[in-house]
């Protein structure tokens, strides 16, 4: 038997049973520190900073006027209905809750989808968005029978990497992001999605791409979309921020609604944390486009393999709010509503932000990309030494890619800002 002991026991225990020996250290003594989350390392930062004016846009979750956490009055109202159902705390199927997923994927690919109407679509609810992209991830691993790698967008959401990997694929990328634009390199990107093996996976951000808030322009989409056929290449779409982008959420799915019209079997991850504010309470969904019924009950049953050595089943409340909102006319409606005030919000601060570095400060570079991206950030286009100022003399917290969480600004703090972005961009 190994224990972990200090030098007295062991002397101690050696004595009076010399069969029992302890370790000279712990068993985890080779561990390393690993790095830590880059964002995350922001708020930190950020918590330690003692100075008034301080601002956080590091964090991707959306803040009201006054840059406080929102709980929407329609989640507030979904959760007075179910408590008041006192419902019971059984465990869902490992699917999940089946009148949440059904809304779920109504939302995504529409009412009058083809393939939903025919009863092709496998949907299992997920631990968010996070948790769908990792059964997808895992999906693919095992059944996709033509490639094991998924190329990302360059740049991508920092936790695409090590979940596709600890999925057990390979991770390449394509080009999307163009610097000296700060807009999409679509000659990169297509000429990239050309020289990828025929069928390979590759990663699309539905709407409100994280971090450059750049999105293709319908056309855009209709391109890349010729380009996967050609190649016969296979569509994973994440799509997190369905309705945060326009504010319709109909509008927002657009490209998803595209390539299935388009005969595509696409997977789909859906994050219902930014569009519903249910960040914590982890509610996604991941689905799968099939040929039929049959085959839908095939990709289910494995899809169900999957997920009971994960995780087992997934938490029930969180889906419950979601289903309640989705099912519920009413509520719906009042949720729509919700969400498009989180996004004229949003729109709002970029229109502002812009304006006062432009009209007010006289800023002589351009700041078009500003408004013209899209969703909860904006990449500013500033480099890492700018970003460092702007931390260090400005306590304004953002990523070291420049990208800032335009949920964070505030009509508070927005001069602030403007007059820091200022200092730093025109030194
Ligand atoms: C592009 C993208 N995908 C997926 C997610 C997953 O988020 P969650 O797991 O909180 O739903 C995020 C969250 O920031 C994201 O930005």
């Amino acid at each position: 038997m190994l224990a972990l002991c200090s030098s007295t026991t062991t002397r101690t225990l050696a004595r009076t049973s010399p069969a029992l020996l302890c370790r000279a250290g712990s068993t985890w003594a080779h561990v390393q520190s690993g790095p830590p989350d880059p964002i995350l390392g922001v708020t930190e930062a950020f918590k330690r900073d003692q100075d008034p004016r301080k601002i956080n846009l590091g964090v991707g979750a959306y803040r009201d006027e006054n840059g406080k956490p929102y709980v929407l009055p329609s989640v507030r109202k979904a959760e007075e209905l179910i408590l008041s159902q006192k419902g019971d705390k059984e465990y869902l199927p490992i699917t999940g809750l089946a009148d949440f997923t059904k809304n779920a994927a109504k939302l995504a690919y529409g009412a009058d989808s083809k393939p939903l109407l025919e009863d092709r679509i496998a949907i299992t609810q997920s631990i968010s968005g996070t948790g769908a992209l990792r059964i997808g991830g895992a999906f693919l691993q095992r059944h996709y029978p033509h490639s094991k790698t998924i190329y990302l967008p360059t740049p991508s959401w920092g936790n695409h990497t090590p979940t596709f990997r600890d999925s057990g694929l390979e991770v390449k990328q394509y080009r999307y992001y163009n610097k000296d634009t700060v807009g999409l390199d679509l000659e990169g990107l297509l000429a990239d999605l050309r020289a990828a093996p025929n069928q390979s996976i590759i990663l699309l951000h539905a709407c409100a791409h994280n971090p450059t808030g750049v999105d293709p322009t319908h056309e855009q989409w209709k391109q890349i979309a010729d380009v996967m056929r050609e190649k016969d290449h296979f569509p994973f779409f994440d799509m997190a921020y369905q309705g945060f982008a326009s504010g319709d959420t109909d509008r927002d799915a657009y490209a998803v609604r595209y390539f299935v019209e388009q005969g595509f079997q696409i997977a789909l991850s859906q994050s219902f944390a930014k569009n519903m504010g249910l960040y914590g309470e982890r509610v996604g969904a991941f689905s799968l486009v099939t040929a039929d019924a049959d085959e839908k009950a095939r990709v289910d049953s494995q899809i169900k393999i999957l997920v009971r050595p994960l995780y087992s089943n997934p938490p029930v409340h969180g889906a419950r709010i979601a289903g309640s909102i989705l099912a519920d006319a009413a509520l719906n409606k009042q949720w729509l509503g919700e969400v498009k005030g989180m996004a004229d919000r949003i729109n709002g601060m970029r229109t502002q932000l812009r304006g006062l570095l432009v009209d007010d400060l006289g800023s002589k570079q351009n700041w078009d990309h500003i408004t013209n991206q899209i969703g909860m950030f904006a990449f500013l286009g500033i480099n890492p030494g700018q970003v460092d100022k702007l931390i260090s003399e400005h306590h304004v917290y953002l990523t070291k890619d420049g990208r800032i969480s335009v949920a964070g600004i505030t009509p508070h703090n927005v001069k602030h800002l403007a007059q820091s972005l200022h200092s730093v961009t025109s030194s």
